[in-house]
């Protein structure tokens, strides 16, 4: 299996932050931010990443974060050209990169602890499927973000882009491994009505066909969305690390 990461995108909210950097480098306690998704993948085991970002900043990736070697692992470096795009958009940019193998993916601006190995391990002998990683909040929060339903034994039910009455207190986060047919249920997408192809869409694609699994995390954090949000990612990493949580 191999990883991408997603550190793209014009991150207008966090402006002035991001006039001159992109917000995946910015600081998150003692590391740039991108080493929390990083670090994720690692953990799971997954030696082959690669690091899609924005035409402009491609190059300060690569100065900070070199071959992978300092991380036990191989990167890769792309640019999505049209910001705008959509996360499914970005993701389908990996085709090449992927070839034939199973792809988890991971939004630059999520962080979290949560153990990845043991379901990667499990979804590397699947035949097919995906797995989208939930978090529960409350239906205030969650209706900003994809809303996973799930029934009592766990199976995904429905999966909603931002909806106006949240059917559950689990929200998408921007973690999800897909197998290699992804491409060509990107392929497919049609842009949604913000004008850009939606993880959500292509989610919908394995639920239609039965084989999407969703996974719940203990704490995350969309560390990217708001100038309150990075302040709260610093204070709790901090605190994380202290305690030697993270
Ligand atoms: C995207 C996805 C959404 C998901 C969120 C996680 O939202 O569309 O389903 O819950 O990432 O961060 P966006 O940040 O593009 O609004």
């Amino acid at each position: 299996m191999k990883g991408l990461i997603l550190a793209g995108g014009l991150a207008t909210r966090l402006r002035p932050l991001t006039w001159v950097t992109n917000k995946h480098l910015l600081p998150v306690y003692n590391k740039p931010m991108i080493f929390y998704p990083i670090m994720s993948l690692v953990k799971a085991g997954i030696k082959e990443i690669l690091i899609s970002s924005s035409p402009d900043h491609a190059g300060q990736f690569a100065n900070l974060l070199k071959g992978g070697h300092e991380f036990g692992v191989k990167f890769y470096y792309s640019v999505q050209d049209n910001p705008k795009g959509g996360i499914a958009n970005a993701i389908g940019l990996a085709k090449e990169f992927a070839d034939e193998e199973k792809l988890a993916v991971i939004l630059g601006d999520n962080i979290f602890n949560y153990d990845l190995k043991p379901t990667v391990e499990k979804f590397e002998k699947k035949d097919k499927g995906a797995v989208v990683f939930g978090i529960r909040m409350s239906s205030m929060e969650s209706k900003q973000y994809g809303v996973i339903e799930i029934s009592k034994t766990g199976k995904v039910i429905s999966i909603e882009e931002k909806p106006e009455k949240p059917k559950s207190d689990i929200a998408q986060s921007g973690v999800y491994f897909y197998d290699n047919r992804l491409f060509d249920f990107i392929d497919r997408l049609k842009p949604s009505a913000r004008g850009e192809l939606e993880v959500t869409d292509l989610n919908n694609f394995y639920l239609k066909e039965g084989t999407l699994e969703c996974q719940l995390l203990d704490w995350w954090i969309d560390a990217g969305t708001s100038h309150d949000e990075l302040l709260r990612a610093n204070n709790l990493v901090a605190q994380k690390i202290k305690n030697g949580e993270l």
